[in-house]
């Protein structure tokens, strides 16, 4: 038998951390064959840990025994090796390598564990698919990009724990096994065995922990903990992801958002060293849908939506006209600077994108750069009513504009919002390292629910609604404002939080207007009415996506890509195979029993 054990060897230095200044020491080194070259006599063995990659290289000439064992390994093999680090000569210096200027000249070796041919190479420049690399992840995750990522999420979060630290806040645990929320999506269920046929659910987020914790005195709180959502995954939403969640009492909406913005510029410096000036843009609901389409706004560039109904509504474009007199909105977007980008095929085709968000089509006008212009539908307009909208979207040669009408302002304006983004991304205008933070502000508290066919909270039925606004809880529900707000990272919902309802009378108000009869709301919140009868401080909080915050600080388009053991888009671990059948055992133990066609279905 070999001996594998690390006795005697283990490292001085990690391989990736050698440099010049180490030159001359005796140094150990740990990790695995990332690459092996035979030089006729001369093998090197790159060899790789978590902090890079260092040169060991074996002279046959000088120590055969040596050579002929490193001559066995191969790539992924994992070693030890023990030599004398020394500067290269100048011809064999290797700038692309951060150890690039030494190498180890190596006078012992051990192998510590053999490995058979990887179903991939360890290598960020090889295009590999998703399902192998998640079904093989710890492979995956031996990749330098992916260490990189996992490093960069574990900055990110010491940054967090420090800074709600120093600024009061209590690391607190609340439970996984819960009841049920109300946090809009679908909920995990767990089965209680002691309690057959009843349920725990997994928390879709701590919510009203948090608020319990505020109720308790614990005045400030914040956790980096998991949440679970059963519902439809993307590139940015797993079953399973992780919140920093907070919450702080007796505060308003700007001292919640000041410590945020704090601790957002403190992230940004500390990990990344990008500048973030304070204070943050605010932008309210309605701006940010009007202008931009969107509750997520990316102002990383511009082509905002303006509105032209009042100078359609007396043109003779049927479509424009008719629109206005029924209520509706004209509304477009100047893709300034482009219009020589587009093709007429082109924009045929964004016609089609555009239907994909409910707009029923594209009306254009382009501008070339020699002053002509072609349109789909300027030739129902007269001249003044061609000018003016013109000069509304400030069009000059080389612009393109776009317009939507519809009866509904927001799908005229959710097209568009998709529309600016859609060509910004193709005209590669929206820069991963450009890093544009904003709060949006003033959300309505309510929205209305086709499915359920009534008024449904847009954040949560906790959410306080604007003092102004409480009058309109009896007059015009949909009119109320919230004091909720999101904050924005290029286009993306990194978090959101709003003041809560603190007054046992407000929130029954609430309930009430959300539908919930008084049964009802004591069946599922019975504990927190309770609660706030018995002193509820003013209070608010927040909670972040850690996972898209860390995915757009490492300039990544999907969150599996910083989330060390990810699910595929239909929630299943390629690795583990979970979900997965159980025993029959464990069923009966639980009192449960499967209809046949679920227990037969692979
Ligand atoms: P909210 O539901 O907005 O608020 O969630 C907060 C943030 O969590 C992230 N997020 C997700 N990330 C990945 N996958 C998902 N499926 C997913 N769902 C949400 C988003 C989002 O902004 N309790 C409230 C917060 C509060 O009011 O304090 C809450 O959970 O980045
Ligand atoms: P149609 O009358 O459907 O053939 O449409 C004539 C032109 O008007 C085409 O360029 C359509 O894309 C455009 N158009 C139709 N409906 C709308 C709409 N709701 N908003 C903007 N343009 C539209």
């Amino acid at each position: 038998m070999n001996n594998t054990s690390i006795a005697g060897m283990k490292r001085t230095h990690m391989c990736g951390e050698l440099r010049l200044e180490h030159a001359g020491q005796t140094v150990t080194v740990n990790g695995w064959v990332d690459r092996v070259r035979d030089n006729g006599g001369v093998l090197f063995l790159l060899l790789r840990d978590r902090a890079g990659i260092v040169q060991c290289t074996f002279d046959k000439s000088v120590n055969a025994d040596l050579f002929d064992i490193a001559f066995t390994c191969r790539t992924e093999f994992v070693v030890a090796v023990k030599g004398k680090l020394v500067a290269r000569d100048a011809a064999a210096i290797n700038k692309k390598m951060p150890t690039g200027e030494v190498e180890i000249i190596a006078e012992d070796i051990r192998i510590l564990s053999k490995a058979e041919t990887t179903p991939f190479e360890i290598d960020d420049t090889k295009e590999v698919g998703d399902q192998i690399r998640l079904k093989y992840r710890y492979l995956d995750l031996r990749r330098p990009s992916m260490q990189k990522n996992l490093m960069l999420r574990h900055r990110v979060t010491q940054v967090a724990r420090n800074y709600f630290d120093e600024h009061g806040f209590l690391e607190i645990e609340t439970p996984m096994l819960t009841k049920s929320t109300p946090e809009g999506a679908r909920d995990y269920l767990v089965p209680s065995r002691v309690h057959p046929g009843k349920f725990y659910a997994l928390p879709q987020s701590p919510q009203q922990y948090k608020q319990l914790l505020m109720l308790s005195g614990m005045d400030r709180y914040i956790q980096i903990t998991r949440c679970f959502r059963d519902e439809d995954l993307r590139a940015d939403r797993q079953p399973e992801f992780t919140q920093i969640d907070l919450e702080m009492s007796f505060v308003e909406q700007d001292d919640v958002i000041a410590v945020n913005e704090g601790f957002l510029q403190r992230v940004f410096k500390e990990v990344l060293d990008v500048d973030i000036q304070l204070p943050l843009p605010r932008m309210t609901w309605q701006d940010a849908m009007d202008k931009y389409g969107s509750d997520k706004p990316d102002v990383r560039f511009g082509f905002e939506i303006k509105d032209i109904s009042d100078i359609a509504k007396d043109c003779s474009f049927k479509v424009f006209k008719d629109t206005v007199a029924n209520g509706g909105t004209v509304r477009l977007i100047n893709v300034n600077g482009y219009a020589d980008k587009f093709p007429r095929k082109e924009i045929d085709k964004l016609g089609e994108f555009v239907k994909t968000y409910r707009a029923k089509g594209l009306a254009w006008m382009k501008l070339a750069a020699d002053g002509s212009m072609t349109s789909s539908f300027a030739k129902f307009l007269s001249e003044d009513e061609i000018a003016a909208i013109k000069e509304r979207a400030g069009a000059k040669e080389n612009d393109l504009l776009f317009v939507v009408a519809d009866a509904n302002w927001q799908t005229a304006a959710v097209a568009l919002g998709a529309l600016r983004c859609e060509l910004a991304k193709r005209l590669g205008l929206a820069k991963k390292d450009d890093f544009k933070l904003l709060w949006v502000t003033e959300f309505p508290q309510f929205e209305y629910s086709e499915e359920e066919d009534r008024l449904v909270a847009m954040h949560h039925p906790f959410t306080a609604p604007m003092d102004e606004d409480i009058p309109l809880l009896d007059t015009d529900p949909a009119k109320v404002r919230a004091k909720a707000y999101d904050i924005i990272l290029n286009g993306c919902e990194l978090g959101g939080g709003s003041i809560r309802i603190h007054d046992p009378e407000l929130q029954t108000k609430m309930f009430e207007t959300l539908g919930f009869t008084e049964e009802k709301a004591k069946e599922q919140f019975g504990h927190l009415i309770t609660a706030f009868s018995y002193g509820a401080p003013p209070h608010g909080g927040l909670a972040y996506g850690l996972d898209r915050l860390v995915m757009l600080m490492a300039k990544q388009d999907s969150i599996r890509d910083v989330i060390a053991f990810p699910k595929v888009k239909d929630a299943s671990d390629l690795m583990t195979e979970a979900p997965e059948r159980v025993d029959p055992k464990q069923l009966e133990e639980l009192g449960l029993e499967l209809e046949e066609h679920t227990a037969d279905a692979e």
